[in-house]
Formats: C-alpha cells, sequence, structure tokens
C-alpha cells in the first residue's frame, strides 16, 4: 500500500503559540503517529524573510519553531524535520512553476490583498510596503507541497486559499507537460480550524492576542489571569460557550474534565477560580515539553543535527522530481 504523505510548515516570524499548537502542530504530529503516513514538517524561512529582515530575531524564530516541534513529540527518525532553505530544489520549482501560474491567481491572494486594502485606507500608493514575496508566496508554498508529492497538508482554516492555489497551479501545469504532480488536499480539523485568541478574534502573532506555548510556569499563570472578561459578579451563572477561557480548557480537559467545569459555570463559578483551573490543565498539559523545550535552545547543535540529516533524506527525492519536471519541460536537451 502506498504511505500518505503529509507535509506542513509554519514561518519562523514569531514566537509559537497555542492557536499554532492546537489548530495545526498537535493535529499534524497525530496524523504522523498513523499508520501508512510519511510525515515531512518544515521550517518556511524563506518565506520568513518576506517580513523579517533582522539577523539575530530570524536564527532566534528559527530555533524557537524547530524546538517546539522537537519538544512536543515530533519524532526525528520517523518524521523528516526540515529547514526549507536547505533544499534548494524547492525554490528553483518555484520559478518553473511561477512561469505556469497566472498573475490574476496572486492577484487574488488574501495575504496580498490585505496589503491592498491597508494602503488603501491609509490613502498610500497600493504597492507600498509590497515586496515580490509577498505577491509570489503561494507559488513559493505550492512548491513546498508539491516537490514531495504531498497527499494531506494539515493546516488550520486561515490557510485554504494557499492549498487552493497549490492545486490550480499543479494542474495547470499537468495540463501542459503531463500528469506530474500530485493535487494536495487541506487537512482541517472542524473543532480547532479557528482558535480564539485572548480578544476573540483568531489567535495571531499579528494581532497581539496570543499566548505564547512555552512561558515559565509563572509567566503562564500571568498571561492567563491577564485574559478579559466581564464584570459578571462571583457567584452569577456564566455562559461556558461565550468564555475564552472555557474554549480553551475544552481542548486540553477529558471529557468529564470539561463537563465538570461546564456545570461550574451554569451553577456560577468565578472568573478567578475558572483561570485557575485553566491554568493548572494547560501547565500540566505544557510542563514536560518546556523542559525539553529549553534543552533544545540551549543546545542549538542537537536541533542543527535533525535538519541537517533531514536534508540528506529529502534532497535526492527533490533532485528526481525536479529531473523529471526538466525533463518534461525541455530543459535538458543533451
Ligand atoms: P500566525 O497567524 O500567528 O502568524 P502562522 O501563520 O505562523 O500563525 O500559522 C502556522 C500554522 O498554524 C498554520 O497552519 C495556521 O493555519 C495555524 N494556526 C495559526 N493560528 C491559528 C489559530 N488561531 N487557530 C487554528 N490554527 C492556527
Ligand atoms: N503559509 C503557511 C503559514 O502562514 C506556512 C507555509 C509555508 C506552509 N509553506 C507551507 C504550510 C506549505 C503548509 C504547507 O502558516
Amino acid at each position: 500500500m502506498t504511505k500518505k504523505i503529509c507535509l506542513t510548515g509554519i514561518k519562523p516570524t514569531g514566537t509559537p503559540h497555542l492557536g499554532n499548537y492546537i489548530g495545526m502542530i498537535r493535529p499534524a504530529l497525530e496524523l504522523a503517529e498513523k499508520e501508512n503516513h510519511e510525515a515531512y514538517y518544515f521550517i518556511a524561512d524563506y518565506h520568513a524573510i518576506i517580513t523579517v529582515h533582522d539577523k539575530k530575531k530570524l536564527e532566534g524564530f528559527i530555533h524557537e519553531v524547530a524546538a517546539s516541534w522537537l519538544a512536543l513529540g515530533l519524532n526525528p527518525s520517523t518524521t523528516t524535520l526540515y529547514l526549507q532553505s536547505h533544499i534548494p530544489e524547492i525554490t528553483e520549482l518555484a520559478w518553473i512553476l511561477s512561469c505556469v501560474t497566472p498573475k490574476g491567481l496572486l492577484n487574488r491572494a488574501h495575504a496580498y490583498k490585505a496589503a491592498l486594502d491597508i494602503n488603501e485606507t491609509e490613502k498610500r500608493d497600493p504597492d507600498y510596503g509590497v515586496n515580490l514575496g509577498l505577491y509570489n508566496y503561494p507559488v513559493l508554498m505550492a512548491s513546498d507541497i508539491l516537490f514531495i508529492k504531498a497527499h494531506y497538508v494539515p493546516v488550520g482554516s486561515d490557510q485554504i486559499q494557499h492549498i487552493e492555489i497549490a492545486r490550480d497551479i499543479a494542474k495547470s501545469f499537468n495540463h501542459k507537460f503531463g500528469n506530474i504532480l500530485r493535487l494536495p488536499e487541506a487537512m482541517i480539523q472542524e473543532k480547532t480550524k479557528l482558535v480564539p485568541g485572548t480578544d476573540g478574534r483568531k489567535m495571531s502573532k499579528s494581532y497581539g492576542n496570543i499566548i505564547p506555548l512555552f512561558l515559565s510556569e509563572k509567566k503562564l499563570r500571568k498571561e492567563i489571569m491577564k485574559i478579559p472578561t466581564d464584570s459578571l459578579a462571583p457567584s452569577a451563572p456564566k455562559n461556558p460557550d461565550s468564555s475564552f477561557i472555557f474554549q480553551l480548557f475544552e481542548h486540553f480537559g477529558s471529557e468529564s474534565e470539561v463537563n465538570d467545569l461546564r456545570a461550574a459555570y451554569e451553577a456560577g463559578i468565578s472568573w478567578g477560580d475558572a483561570k485557575q483551573q485553566l491554568f493548572e490543565k494547560l501547565n500540566s498539559a505544557l510542563a514536560k515539553p518546556r523542559e525539553k523545550y529549553e534543552d533544545f535552545l540551549a543546545n542549538p547543535f542537537k536541533i542543527k543535527e535533525v535538519l541537517e540529516e533531514s536534508a540528506l533524506r529529502i534532497r535526492p527525492k527533490a533532485k528526481a522530481l525536479l529531473n523529471e519536471i526538466k525533463e518534461a519541460l525541455g530543459l535538458q536537451p543533451f
């Protein structure tokens, strides 16, 4: 039976947060453990340089993202964890794909359109602050996915459009050059596809509403205690389903723990007590990974070893596909 290839990436543009973990990292790690699945998870450093132009910051974020995967249970002997820029075939393929990508497809991409909208609101030139990397982002992402012939791409719902674009590019390529590229499918879990942040919007680095994954116990407690709540009296019944605290708890508690907290909300629990319960739950789930995370950050050579070994494993596959593609295009006339 052919193995199902799973692939996903995270940009090293900030510190990983609970939304990344619940929405993508945890489901991706579960998928990697399934029988007949082969997982390739990567750090999208070439995507990050679209916005991060500070050497120290970028290096730090790359370490943090890699350490997070490893601390949360990625097994590097069965799951290939790699750095995008270690596989130059991906950027080579991106150029080829850009030559079969209609410009109009990229005009409609969300991230580019969002930049245009901000410029319009601010009454600036539409291209202000837009580099070609941002514009081409979906082509590089298509190349990330297509170079390994991925079947499934576990992501949060904000990435659906990018995966649709990757499918469109693959179709356009196959139509011209033969059935070489596999059309990938987004893998999205209904319950975790959009984790809210402390202000109720999607938890995102860009909105400043995140709870970082790896805080010290003391800082985690402080973050949780800071979550804004309404002014209902401590003993007043509260609606669990509109409470960020409860929603976060649901992602970590067992069924009976969640039912107990729901009952406590309905009977009247103080916000302080609800926050304390959430803190204890999160802290016990994250205590062990936190220790491993700190260890990886203190010993970056352990990360380097994993990434270098992965590059050796993947590059022959990437080269083989690229050769097949070049041959189909007429780029190997001799
Ligand atoms: P951010 O929006 O904070 O910049 P990224 O774009 O780095 O996050 O996201 C990395 C992965 O985590 C993507 O697959 C994305 O869909 C997922 N993800 C990020 N935030 C959330 C969230 N709040 N809920 C569900 N998934 C998320
Ligand atoms: N665009 C993704 C994000 O913002 C990161 C990413 C880059 C990615 N290449 C990918 C995700 C390929 C899945 C597959 O989070």
